[in-house]
C-alpha cells in the first residue's frame, strides 16, 4: 500500500517527538501499521530553530493553514495548541477537505470537539485525540474502546503532570512553587501559558472530554468547577502529611440522574490509597464501571515521549482503517450534558 503522508503543525516538544518516534521507529511502524508513515510538510513559526530533527527532505509551510489542503498530505497532526487561532483554523479546515486529524489540544477538544465531532462525522473521517488525555496513558482507548460494553459510573484521576511535579516537589524538597514550576517548564510538560496548568483549567479540559466519551455526550466545558493549585502552601502539605494524607490535584466526574458532577480541585487523599503514592509528571486515570469495577492506569502524563507515543498510535490507527468515530460506533441519540454547579454535588 501506498505511504500515508502526514503533515505536523508544531514542531515543539510534542511535534519534535512525533517526527523523531516515526523516524527512530520507522521499520515496527511500518510493520504495524501494514504501509509506511512519512512525515512529508511540516509548519512552526521559526523556520531557522533546531529542532533536533533532519527536516531536510519535508516541505516547511509558512502559513500552517495550508497543511488543511496541501497536496501531499493525507493526515493533519494539529500539535500547535490552544482553544481558538491557528490551531482550530487547521483541524476545522481538515475536516471540511474530508483529511483526517490527529491533535494533542485538550482544550481544542474540550470547548469545540462536539462541533469538531460533528464535522468529521459529516465528512466521515477520523478525528483522533489519545494524547489530550494524560500523555502516554492510553486514557481515550480503555474509556472508549476497552470498556465499551460497561456503563461507566465515575471517570477522573490525576490529570495534569505539572501541577503533581510541582506538589510533589513542594512536598519531598520544600522548594519553592515558582522555581519547581520553572523546572516543569524546562522538561516541556507545561502549557505555553502555565497558569493553565496551575488554575486546574488543563485537568479540566481533560475531565471534560474523558467525562464526555464515558457518559456518552458532550460535557458543557464552561459548567465545570475548577479550582487550581495556587493557594496550596508549605503548611497545607505539613498537616497533610501529620494527618497521613497527599494533596493531589484531581478531576472528578460522575454521572447521576439530573446531570454530570464534573469537578477539579486540590483534595487529600489518605497516605495508603495507590492514588497518593501517583508522584512527579505521573498521571492516574481512574474509572469506575457497573461491570469492571474499579480501574486505575498509571502513567507519564506530559513530555515528549509519552505524548509522541500517543500521536502515534492515531496515526497507525488511521493508516490500518482502524479509527472509530469521537463517541464511539455509534452517535445515535447524543445530546449536550451539563455538569452539574458545585452546590449539587
Ligand atoms: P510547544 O509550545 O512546545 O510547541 C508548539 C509549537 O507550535 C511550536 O513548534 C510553535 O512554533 C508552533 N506554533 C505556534 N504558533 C504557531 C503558528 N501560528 N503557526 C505554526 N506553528 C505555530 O507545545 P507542546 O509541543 O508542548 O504542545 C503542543 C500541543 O500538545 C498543545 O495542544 C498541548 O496542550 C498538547 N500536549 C502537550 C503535552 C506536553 O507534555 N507538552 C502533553 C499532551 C498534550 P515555534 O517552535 O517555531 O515557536
Ligand atoms: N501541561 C500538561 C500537563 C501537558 O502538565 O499535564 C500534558 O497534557
Amino acid at each position: 500500500p501506498p505511504p500515508l503522508r502526514i503533515g505536523i503543525a508544531g514542531l515543539g516538544t510534542v511535534g519534535a517527538g512525533v517526527v523523531r518516534m516515526l523516524r527512530e521507529n520507522a521499520a515496527l511502524i511500518t510493520a504495524r501499521a501494514g504501509r509506511r508513515l512519512v512525515v512529508t510538510a511540516v509548519s512552526a513559526r521559526d523556520r531557522t530553530r533546531d529542532r533536533g530533527v533532519d527536516l531536510s527532505d519535508v516541505a516547511w509551510c509558512d502559513d500552517a493553514a495550508e497543511l488543511a489542503a496541501h497536496p501531499d498530505v493525507d493526515v493533519v497532526v494539529e500539535l500547535v495548541g490552544g482553544a481558538e487561532g491557528i490551531a482550530r483554523r487547521i483541524v476545522t479546515g481538515a475536516l471540511e477537505n474530508g483529511r483526517p486529524v490527529v491533535t494533542a489540544n485538550k482544550a481544542l477538544m474540550a470547548i469545540h470537539g462536539a462541533e469538531l465531532a460533528t464535522l468529521a462525522q459529516k465528512a466521515n473521517v477520523p478525528l483522533m485525540f489519545e494524547a489530550a488525555v494524560a500523555g502516554g496513558i492510553p486514557a481515550i482507548k480503555t474509556v472508549r474502546e476497552a470498556l465499551a460494553g460497561d456503563r461507566i459510573l465515575k471517570v477522573g484521576g490525576i490529570l495534569n503532570g505539572t501541577c503533581n511535579y510541582i506538589l510533589t516537589a513542594m512536598r519531598e524538597t520544600g522548594r519553592d512553587f515558582a522555581d519547581i514550576l520553572a523546572d516543569a517548564q524546562k522538561l516541556g510538560y507545561a502549557e505555553a501559558d502555565p497558569s493553565t496548568d496551575v488554575d486546574g483549567v488543563d485537568a479540566a479540559h481533560k475531565l471534560a472530554i474523558l467525562a464526555g466519551l464515558a457518559f456518552g455526550r458532550p460535557v458543557v466545558f464552561a459548567s465545570v468547577y475548577i479550582e487550581g493549585i495556587r493557594r496550596i502552601g508549605a503548611l497545607d502539605l505539613h498537616f497533610a502529611r501529620e494527618l497521613g494524607y497527599r494533596i493531589k490535584l484531581l478531576g472528578i466526574a460522575r454521572q447521576h440522574a439530573n446531570g454530570i458532577e464534573a469537578r477539579v480541585h486540590p483534595c487529600l487523599v489518605p497516605n495508603t490509597t495507590p492514588i497518593a503514592q501517583v508522584d512527579g509528571v505521573f498521571n492516574a486515570v481512574v474509572v469506575e464501571g457497573a461491570f469492571v469495577g474499579r480501574l486505575m492506569l498509571e502513567g507519564r502524563g506530559a513530555g515528549e515521549g509519552p505524548t509522541a507515543t500517543a500521536v502515534t498510535a492515531d496515526l497507525i490507527d488511521i493508516a490500518r482503517g482502524n479509527a472509530i468515530p469521537v463517541w464511539g460506533r455509534s452517535t445515535d441519540g447524543l445530546t449536550q450534558a451539563v455538569a452539574l454547579p458545585r452546590a449539587q454535588f
